[in-house]
Formats: C-alpha cells, sequence, structure tokens
C-alpha cells in the first residue's frame, strides 16, 4: 500500500512510519511527505531517508478551500491509498476531505472525545484527570471529531506537566499510529455510514 503523510512539524510520527516499513512492521511504500510549512523539520528528515516531498505553502492561498484543492492536487498525483496526518496544523475544509474520505487518518493526543483542538496535555492535568492518552480517528469534516480507531491510555503520574506527559504519550503514538495504518492496509479497518469497523465489528 502507498501511504502519503502530511506533516507541520518536527515530524516524529512520520519518522515512526519509516521506521516501522524499515523494520517490516508495516509493509507500505511512504510515496510523499508534504507540509503546508517549508520549514517543517520533519520535510529534512523525510528528504535524507530518500522519500519525495514536498510543500504547498499555505501562505500563497488566500482561502482555505484554495489551499486545500492545491494539497488535493499534491497528494493525488502519488495516488496514495492511505493518507496520514501527523501534526500537520492547519484545519482541512471538504474540499480536501472528501476526496480522501474513509482512507484518511489522524492522531490526537488526547482520549477522544476529551480535549479536541490544542493544549490537550495541560486541559488534562487542569481537570485532574487520573489518566491521559492519544487517539487515532478517520478524519471528518467536525474538528477532531471523526470516529476513533485505536486509542492508548496511560495513567497521569505525580508532578506531570504538559512536557512530561507529552514526551510520554508520542512515545505511544508511534505505536499505535503505524499500527492502525497497518490495519487500515490489510482491509481490516474500514468506514462507512455507519461508522468504524474493525473486522467487521463496529469500533
Ligand atoms: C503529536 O502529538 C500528534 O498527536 C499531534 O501533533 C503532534 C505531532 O508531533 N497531532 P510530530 O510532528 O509527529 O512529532
Amino acid at each position: 500500500g502507498r501511504i502519503a503523510i502530511l506533516i507541520s512539524g518536527r515530524g516524529s510520527n512520520m519518522v515512526a512510519f519509516l521506521e516501522a516499513c524499515e523494520q517490516g512492521r508495516l509493509a507500505a511504500d511512504i510515496c510523499l511527505v508534504a507540509s503546508n510549512r517549508p520549514d517543517a523539520a520533519g520535510l529534512a528528515r523525510a528528504a535524507a531517508a530518500g522519500v519525495p516531498t514536498a510543500c504547498v505553502d499555505h501562505r500563497d492561498y488566500p482561502e482555505r478551500e484554495a489551499f486545500d484543492a492545491a494539497l488535493v492536487r499534491c497528494v493525488q498525483q502519488q495516488e496514495p491509498d492511505l493518507v496520514i496526518l501527523a501534526g500537520f496544523m492547519r484545519i482541512l475544509t471538504p474540499v480536501f476531505i472528501t476526496p480522501f474520505s474513509g482512507r484518511l487518518l489522524n492522531i490526537h493526543p488526547s482520549l477522544l472525545p476529551k480535549y479536541p483542538g490544542l493544549h490537550t496535555h495541560q486541559r488534562a492535568i487542569d481537570a485532574g484527570d487520573s489518566e491521559a492518552g492519544a487517539t487515532v480517528h478517520f478524519v471528518t469534516p467536525e474538528l477532531d471529531g471523526g470516529p476513533p480507531v485505536l486509542q492508548a491510555r496511560l495513567p497521569m503520574l505525580p508532578g506531570d506537566t504538559a512536557d512530561s506527559l507529552a514526551a510520554r504519550i508520542i512515545a505511544i503514538e508511534h505505536v499505535i499510529y503505524p499500527l492502525a495504518a497497518r490495519w487500515f492496509l490489510q482491509g481490516r479497518l474500514i468506514l462507512n455510514k455507519q461508522g468504524a469497523f474493525l473486522d467487521g465489528q463496529k469500533i
């Protein structure tokens, strides 16, 4: 299967995909790493690994829809089976989401439906939660609101800060995200009008 990965920053999840492929945990060809920011550190890391890279700079597009249309063209050129959002920090409109519906995944650093949006770790700490985690979900036009696919949970530790929590959560993101992609490429994970299904069971 062919995977396109969209990033905006350091791209540690993207690197986790490259490593999963290298180590045989994911039978996939990373056909594209694209960023909306030319200075994303992850772009250089992908290029160094020999992966095709592209940048669609959102500042070149006055409107979100025009940016999304350009991004669709960029991604479609590589004919991916699966599109992965990995720290992609632009809100996408249906112009992008619809053409990739059912083969577009995101990872979010909270136990969704808790804490969509930003500053998830601090919000979990402020709420006094006993657990935190990360969620892989199908992307729908509702921000961080598409059907969950896979969730990893961790206990909150005494003295946890947003940074200490983020460090533990990112490590499990790197495990669960390539695993969800593997399920998808194996045909085990499906999104339809009824929701997300794994091995024929609603999840
Ligand atoms: C991760 O915490 C992910 O959950 C969130 O953005 C961060 C991306 O980190 N969506 P990286 O760029 O993959 O290192």
